[in-house]
């Protein structure tokens, strides 16, 4: 067993561990891969300061998202097919996500249902909504979250259209995966993830399939899912989704400072800044560039979530001091789990909570809650 030190090592054990086709849908972007790629570099143009010779003994990451504590300001993204990273993956993801103290975000494409993740977990956690054209299904999916007892909806707005992610096209992604010659051959090489995924019966979305009306087999499913994603979704739809749940409302895959003015109209409790990890406008602003620009155009009117390339620590305290309220983790929770299960989640949010605290040391700051532009070096950062 290797040793682990960071997200990087969690990433090339998941890469040996996951079968090819689900590792590179978790681990790819759209088309050239750009702003997958400027998500992460980004980040590292932006400079921290270092401060010495200040009190800074016993500090906190304790803070709230939409209200709720958190231990520190990081929630689990929600990734669609968690279930086939590890067998379980989304209630494997939910229980480390309770014990670390942070939210657990479960995807509409998740292979664990809501009703399944919320008998196999105590803590609430929070639903991810996508709108599709059959408003009857929504209804029952947001009622079904509330019955849940689902402490927010996280609706995402900016995937009506899907980006074309090469490698899932290349791989033939399917859930669970087809049994070509390719497909055989890999996981022969995948043994414990076989193992695992013979041990379970969640292997298909379980959100969808026998819940929305003619779905009951995945080829029909498939199918449905890129027919049913409602390219006429807009702000009233926004409304009416607000109204029907009634809870915590969070507006996921806002990228421009003109979309903040009617994403507060609706009364959102938190937009998350997010060019959906890279995977859908191929060209668009890496997410840390977009950040300060509708951190300004908000004015404090409503809380600013961010996510979009974070793989550390220090990446979590840069998006904190440009104006985040909170981050969200996809990938690096994702590589934990392909890489050891539950034990793995675990293990990257240490990671990150680790670099986090000492991070915010070095810069002379001792609660998570003050940090500012201040801790970083002027004219490093997008502005
Ligand atoms: C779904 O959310 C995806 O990005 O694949």
């Amino acid at each position: 067993m290797p040793v682990i030190t960071c997200i990087e090592d969690l990433r090339q054990l998941a890469r040996r561990r996951v079968p090819r086709m689900f590792y590179e849908y978790a681990d790819s972007g759209a088309w050239t891969e750009t702003t997958y790629r400027e998500n992460e570099s980004d980040f590292t143009k932006i400079k921290l300061r270092q401060r010495v010779a200040v009190d800074i003994d016993k500090r906190s990451l304790v803070s709230t998202m939409v209200g709720q504590p958190v231990a520190m300001p990081i929630a689990l993204a929600p990734t669609g097919l968690t279930g086939m990273q590890h067998a379980d993956g989304e209630i494997l993801a939910a229980r480390a996500a309770a014990k670390a103290g942070v939210p657990f975000t479960l995807s509409t494409m998740s292979i664990c249902s809501i009703e399944d993740v919320a008998e196999h977990t105590d803590a609430p956690f929070w639903f991810q909504l996508y709108v599709m054209r059959d408003r009857e299904f929504i209804r029952r999916l947001i009622d079904r979250a509330k019955a849940a007892g689902c402490s927010a909806l996280v609706l995402t707005l900016d995937l009506q259209v899907m980006g074309q992610r090469h490698k899932d096209i290349r791989n033939g992604l399917t859930a669970p995966p087809r049994m070509t010659l390719a497909n055989l051959a890999d996981l022969a090489t995948k043994p414990r993830w076989c193992l695992n995924m013979l041990r379970t019966q969640r292997r298909t979305f379980r959100n969808i399939a026998g819940h929305a009306q003619g779905v009951d087999d995945l080829r029909a499913l498939s199918s449905w899912t890129n027919q049913q994603f409602d390219p006429t979704l807009c702000w009233d739809d926004v409304k009416w989704i607000r109204d029907r749940w009634g809870g915590k409302l969070i507006l996921k895959g806002i990228l421009d400072a003109e979309d903040v003015e009617p994403a507060i109209a609706t009364g959102a409790d938190a937009i998350i800044v997010s060019n959906h990890g890279g995977r859908q406008l191929d060209g668009a602003l890496s997410s840390i560039r977009a950040l300060p620009a509708i951190v300004d155009a908000v004015g404090g009117r409503t809380e600013v979530h961010f996510d979009g390339g974070i793989r550390s620590g220090q990446d979590v305290l840069k998006a904190i001091a440009l104006g985040a309220r909170g981050v969200y983790v996809g990938r690096a929770f994702l590589y934990g789990l392909g890489a050891m299960g539950e034990a793995g989640v675990t293990l990257a949010l240490e990671i990150l909570r680790k670099e986090l605290d000492i991070t915010m040391g070095f810069c002379g700051l001792r609660d998570i809650k003050k940090v500012d532009r201040n801790i970083l070096v002027p004219g490093t950062y997008p502005s």
